[in-house]
This record gives C-alpha cells, structure tokens and sequence, in this order.
C-alpha cells in the first residue's frame, strides 16, 4: 500500500518559487523586492516557504522563519533571536544549540556585536520595554549584516498577527524600518486577503520597499489530477473519475491529498487495483459525511470558529444559504427573512473572514468542498428531526454519486453546448474576471451557429439576443491564429446587423498576433481560466480540456 509522504510531497508552485528565488537573488545584487503571499486557508502558502527554506543552499543569505499564528511577543522575540544565532552557527559549521544562551556563548567570538545586540533586545524583554525591544530586534539584520555581510531573508508567516502583539504602532514601526533596511528582505503571507491589503496599502505603503503581492491560489485542474496521479501511483483511475476529484476538492492541495490517501487505504481493504466510483463514493464518506471524518471535522470547527458568540449565531444561516445559491444580499435578505442592512452586516463578518469573496454584487463561498459540505451534510445535520443516521447516509451516498455521474456526463458535452448552458444562467451582473470588469447580459434567444470562412473552413459560434444587442460568441479548442481571427474579423463586417458584442472563447488561448488584433478590434478573448472562473461563478463544473 502506498503511503502519502507529507514531508515530501510537495508539489508544483515552481512559479512562485521562482519569483522568490529571484527576489533572493536580488537581495544581493542590491535590488530589494518584499513579497506578500496571499491565499486562502491550507492553500499553502507555508508549504511553499517550506519548500523556499529546504531548497536554500547558499552562504551568503539567512532564512529566519517566523510563524505568527497564535504566537505572544515574547516567543516572536526568543524564536528570532535564537533563529538568528542558529543558522548563522549552521552556516558557519559550529555546532548548533536551540538554547538561546548557549548560542550566545558559541557565536560571541565571531559576531560579537550581533550577540551584544541579541543580549540587549532579550534584556528589553525581561525589562517590560516592549517598544524599545521591538525597535531594537527589527535592527538585528542590520546590525548582523554589517558584521557577516550575510543578508537576512525574514519570514513572517500570517504576519497580520503581529497586530496581536502589545506594541504599539507595530505595523508603522515595522514600516520605518524596512523604509531603510536594504540589506534584508521581508516575505510575509496571510490566510486574510482583506486585512492584509489593507495593512500593506494603508500602513506598509512604502517609499522604498513595497510589497509585491503574489496571490496563491488553488490548483487548476491539470496540476489538480496530476498530483492525484502522482498519490496514486500504481492504482489505476479513470480521467473522468480523476478529472472529478480534482473539481471536487476545488484544487485545494491539502483536500486532494486526504482524499488521496483514504482511496489508497481503501483500494488496499477491499484489494483493488482500479479505483471505481463506488470507492470513490466510500472515500467521501468516510471523509466528509462522518462526523468523525478529518474533513468533517475540519469543516465543523471552521464553522465552530465562526459561529462562535452573539455575532456568529446566525452565520450559520447565511452560510447555508449561500451554499444553496443565493448570491445577492438582497436575495439572502429575503431568503432569510432579514432586514438588507442586517444581511449585509453578516455577509461582511464573513467576507472580513476570508470564506467568501465579491464578485460585482455577487457573493461566493470561495472553498468549493467547504461549500459541497455545508449544503449537503451540516444543513442535513440541523434540519434532521429523526436521528437514525442510516437515511441520511443512503441519501448523501445517492447525490455524491450523482455529482459524479453528472460531472462525468458534463464533462463529455462539447465546449458548444457547456457555453450554451452557461450563457443561460448570466443576468445583467458586472464581474470581474482575471483582473477585468465585464458587463454580462440576460439572453433570451441562444442559438449555435457556424460560421463559414472561406473554402471548407467552419468555426463553431453561438449567436445569443440580449437585452441591448446581439453578441456573437466563437469557440475554438485550439489556439486562436492571426489569420483565424483575420478570416473571422472579415465574416464578422460582412453581417447585418453587426453583433453589438464579439467575444472569441479560446481554450488554448490566442498567439501574441492575433492577441494585439482581438486588442485593436475590442474583442473579448475568455481563456480557460476566465471560462472557468465563470463556471464557478454560476456553479457549474470546470471545463476539463
Ligand atoms: N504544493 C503542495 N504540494 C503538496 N501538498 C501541499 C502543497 N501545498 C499545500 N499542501 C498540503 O496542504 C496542507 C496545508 O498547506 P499549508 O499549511 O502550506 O497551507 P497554508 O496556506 O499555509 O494554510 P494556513 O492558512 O492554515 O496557514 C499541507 O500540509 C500539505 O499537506
Ligand atoms: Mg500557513
């Protein structure tokens, strides 16, 4: 039976490793870049830093890690100062003590004024001095520098935390160090995407030194089914049972190798090779239906967490229905039978909490499983009169393996029939999608067409009435060609009327060419990634390419 090796499983991210590499790299060519990780809870943003820290293999910079996250000042203070002396000792080749006195007494020799430093800032500690020793421990690199010409790379993770502590004017102190500091680079991460924008932009706007923010995101569906495939190696999946798994989870990495591991585990009881969907089904069971399933139980205090006080009571029901598919405040407001203005209130304590997001008025529950859990197991739980759990087990096991059934007949539907499908569902609502504002329609009449250019050559389209005008919506699974798009330009001048809207639906994306001409003409161009924010977005099933 294989066993999922979490201290070595981590997977992909290479893009933002590699910018943080080379944030590294510019450090010490005097180009200093901080970086703020921003994403999700356990989309892994730690895991990255893991990755960053146990690849680093250089004698000229130090990685100091700080973790934020329930932490007091006094363990902020103790762990950066004795990380300081230990990775120096490391890289040095003495031998590295955890205690923090010892490794006073080994590094003094060699860097004394980095020690003296270190003594004074814990000596502000034991004296109560907390903003002295604030002020003096964010001057350690500095000090440190001077005397190694090692460069200090620090770390801190969930650092909106360090609101928590009781210094006073933390983030602006914090500020007017990094303002001056060019020899040290600041990484910081948040699991709190509002806050910790508004911290970067309100208090850590920098005139030298600002943040770059990179925002980490679920796994797309590829990178989704090929850490499932690296799990499972050896156990056979189907690509449409695969491809569901990784729709299912939402690509959270931490969702996928749970799951991953409950399949191998059961492949190994019942001594199967191939994993089919009744296994898959039990799996999701285990997982997410009993209460005592990881998944449950990680969603329930999620919940717990939330719901906790006079404020978080009627979360509940908001969450609930969110999941069932109200979007609008005003649609919760009446739903639930609340004032707008109370509705709004609670849609914010959970937007402030990062488990939902906005999208023009629209708002979502970002955690797809957390979502699928909600709907079809807490709600149950709070509705259920009879507690014989049997019922409501059969009827969990019937709609899990529905989704999959229906996952897998959406997914054979061709891409003409899943836009059609799609552009049903869309109001006159103003999203964004991929850092751009689109005003969507309300079609009344959608129909396929195809369109003929020139000699045997057919593009499939879809030919849809709004309320202000026709658009003309083209879809092609290959790449997009300047001439594709030239021959369809020309088609396109030559109807009467002219489509008030053109919108090239390409899911291999566009050459650079014909990226400038759909520019030059207004076309809009939804890539895979735009197709599937708006799949999510009106709760339909990824495109699987
Ligand atoms: N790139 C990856 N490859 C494989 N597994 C991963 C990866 N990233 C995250 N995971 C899994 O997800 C779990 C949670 O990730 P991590 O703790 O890094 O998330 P996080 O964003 O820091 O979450 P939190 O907000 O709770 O701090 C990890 O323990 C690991 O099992
Ligand atoms: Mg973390």
């Amino acid at each position: 039976m294989n066993i999922i090796d979490y201290d070595h499983n981590f997977f992909g991210r290479q893009d933002i490793l590699g910018v943080l590499r080379k944030r590294i790299t510019g450090l010490k060519e005097g180009y200093r870049q901080n970086v703020a990780l921003l994403g999700s809870r356990t989309t892994g943003k730690t895991a990255i830093i893991q990755k960053l820290i146990s690849d680093h293999d250089d004698r000229d910079t130090i990685i100091l890690y700080l973790d934020l996250e329930s932490r007091d000042f006094s363990y902020f203070v103790l762990q950066f100062t004795k990380s300081l002396l230990y990775h120096f000792s490391k890289v040095q080749g003495l031998i590295a003590q955890e205690d923090l006195k010892l490794l006073c007494l080994s590094c003094r020799e060699m860097v004394p004024q980095t020690v003296a430093a270190v003594e004074a800032v814990n000596a502000r500690l034991a004296e109560g001095k907390t903003a002295e020793c604030y002020g003096a421990l964010l001057a350690l690199p500095d000090i440190f520098y001077v005397e190694t010409k090692k460069a200090v790379i620090l770390v801190f993770d969930e650092f909106q935390n360090l609101q928590n502590f009781d210094v006073p004017e933390v983030f602006t102190e914090l500020g007017r160090r990094i303002m001056t500091q060019k020899s040290c680079l600041y990484i910081v991460t948040s699991s709190y995407q509002a806050q910790a924008r508004a911290i970067l932009a309100e208090k850590l706007s920098l005139l030298f030194g600002n943040f770059e923010i990179i925002p980490v995101l679920p796994f797309d569906l590829a990178a989704s089914a090929q850490l499932a495939d690296r799990h499972l190696s050896g156990i056979k999946i189907g690509l449409q049972l695969k491809n569901f798994l990784a729709d299912f989870t939402g690509g959270h990495p931490l969702y996928i190798n749970i799951l991953c591991q409950e399949l191998i585990y059961l492949c190994g009881v019942y001594r199967q090779e191939e994993i089919y969907a009744p296994i898959l089904t039990q799996a999701v069971e285990n997982l997410l239906f009993n209460p005592w399933g990881v998944l449950s139980r990680h969603f329930e205090l999620e919940v717990h967490g939330l719901c906790r006080g006079r404020s978080g009571g009627p979360l509940s029901s908001v969450l609930i229905a969110l999941a069932e598919g109200k979007h609008r405040v005003a649609d919760l407001a009446a739903h639930l039978s609340l004032k707008t203005s109370q509705a709004a209130q609670r849609v914010n304590i959970l937007l402030t909490a990062d488990i939902i997001e906005k999208n023009g008025n629209y708002y979502h529950i970002k955690d797809k499983l957390f979502k699928y859990w909600i709907k079809f197991v807490y709600e149950r739980r709070l509705r259920a009169i009879d507690l014989e759990n049997g019922k409501s087990r059969k009827l969990f096991k019937e709609e899990i393996n529905k989704a999959a059934n229906d996952f897998q007949m959406t997914a054979r539907k061709d891409l003409s029939a899943r836009m059609t499908e799609l552009l049903h569902k869309f109001d006159s609502e103003a999203l964004e999608i991929a850092g751009r504002r689109y005003k969507l329609s309300m079609f009344k009449d959608i129909t396929p067409v195809k369109l003929r250019l020139g000699a045997g050559n057919f593009f499939d389209a879809i030919s849809a009435a709004g309320e202000d005008g026709r658009w003309l919506i083209v879809l092609k699974k290959d790449p997009v060609h300047e001439n594709d798009l030239n021959a369809f330009l020309e088609e396109m001048k030559k109807m009467t009327p002219k489509p008030q809207r053109c919108v090239i639906v390409s899911l291999s994306g566009l050459d650079d060419n014909a990226k400038i001409r759909a520019l030059q003409e207004k076309l809009w161009v939804w890539n895979e990634e735009e197709i599937n924010t708006l799949m999510r977005l009106y709760d339909e099933p990824y495109i699987v390419r």
